[in-house]
């Protein structure tokens, strides 16, 4: 059983995908099963990492303030959701980018999520996803 908007990873040919509809099944690549990827936080269970990874609402703007932006570590998308998951707006990064998305969904309504292409998913607020 999946849920929307739940990731998930192929841990033998790197591929991830987004539940857009969920359904009584898993999903399958390479002849795996994938695995799902869970939403951290900085502030709950990453602690240890320097660098922060849950990204910012902030207004009409999801941001990213302290995390690298280099070819081998860096902010590969960003994500903002509303409550009720009927709107998603992503946008992709590569290396040397500024992560910084313009949002459309209601400020008071949002929880943005981050995928870092070495420490995974992070998400601003843990409760909503
Ligand atoms: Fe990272």
């Amino acid at each position: 059983m999946t849920n929307k908007l739940e990731l998930y990873k192929c841990n033998i040919c790197g591929n991830v995908i987004e539940v857009l509809i969920s359904g009584d099944g898993h999903p399958v690549c390479c002849g795996e099963e994938m695995v799902r990827i869970e939403p951290k936080n900085d502030s709950l269970n990453s602690p240890d990492l320097t660098e922060k990874h849950s990204p910012i609402p902030d207004g009409d703007v999801v941001r990213m303030d302290n995390h690298p932006m280099e070819d081998n570590h860096y902010i590969m998308f960003v994500q903002a959701i509303s409550k009720d998951k009927n709107e998603i707006m992503t946008k992709y990064f590569y290396p040397s980018d500024k992560v910084e998305m313009l949002t459309c969904i209601d400020k008071n309504d949002i929880t943005a999520r981050s995928y870092c292409n070495i420490h995974g998913l992070f998400v601003s607020n843990k409760e909503n996803l």
